[in-house]
């Protein structure tokens, strides 16, 4: 089958063999720091130094990792398919636009973006964020928050999201445990719009069995397969 429109989700599993954890595995950043202390509104609210480090910590660590096979295939896709494409990430990493992906929408928000409560407006932030941060843009100091979205928040992009799945016909989760709304529920969106689904995962995620195909492997393993035999196909259709 040759898609005419795809739509991509991946989670941090897309980003783990760059090095940076993914948050529900063995380890991950779940494991070592409880979610509702960094990352809800109200964790903020009770000890935003402790927020700002946390996402500082990560935000160093992006800048010392690099995109892998998986980022570069995905970007390789994006740019060699002329249909309706959507690649939606849960991960605040730039790791696909570092790959050279264009057609990207960051649900999650990102790492390296910071979002005044004051004004409203967003400025790209690569550094360090404190309580006495200044807005670029309204210059209030200490009302600067990571541009990320936390538990019990809306996610951003979802118009335009729903709006992909309901038109796709290819829509392939990779990287991610299925297990975090409303992204898990994506597959189910594709699949009522007619969509081939597929899931590329380490390990069978808690959702696979919504899937038609599940392929389990390393997403530098898995992932550059999956897109070479596509591209392949077009072409085949192509020539
Ligand atoms: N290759 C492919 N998949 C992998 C790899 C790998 N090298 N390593 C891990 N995985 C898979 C794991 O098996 C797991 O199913 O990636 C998935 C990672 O799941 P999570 O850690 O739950 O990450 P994710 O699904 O992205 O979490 C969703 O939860 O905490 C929130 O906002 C956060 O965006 C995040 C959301």
């Amino acid at each position: 089958m040759i898609p005419s429109s795809i739509v991509i989700l991946t989670g941090a599993g897309i980003s783990a063999e760059s090095g940076l954890s993914t948050f529900r595995d063995i380890g991950g950043i779940w494991s070592k720091i409880d979610y509702r202390d960094v990352a809800t509104p109200e964790g903020y609210a009770r000890n935003p130094g402790l927020v700002h480090d946390f996402y500082n910590r990560r935000r160093r660590k992006m800048k010392s990792v690099q995109p892998n096979a998986a980022h570069h295939a995905l970007a390789r896709l994006d740019g060699a398919f002329d249909g309706d494409f959507l690649l939606v990430t849960q991960n605040i990493d730039d790791l696909h636009e570092s790959a050279g992906a264009r057609r990207l929408v960051h649900m999650h928000g990102e790492l390296a973006s910071a979002l005044c409560e004051a004004c409203g407006q967003r400025s790209r932030w690569p550094g360090d964020m404190s309580v006495n941060s200044q807005c670029p843009h309204c210059a209030t100091v200490g009302r600067l928050r990571p541009d990320v979205v936390w538990f019990g928040e809306m996610p951003y992009h979802m118009d335009r999201i729903y709006a992909a799945l309901g038109g796709c016909d290819l829509f392939v989760a990779i990287g991610t445990s299925g297990s975090v709304y409303p992204a898990a529920q994506f597959v189910e969106e594709a699949a009522l719009a007619g969509a081939r689904t597929v899931e590329l995962n380490l390990e069978p995620s808690e959702n696979h069995a919504l899937f038609d195909d599940s392929i389990q492997g390393q997403a530098t393993k898995v992932v550059p397969q999956f897109v070479d035999d596509l591209l392949a196909r077009m072409g085949a259709r192509a020539g």
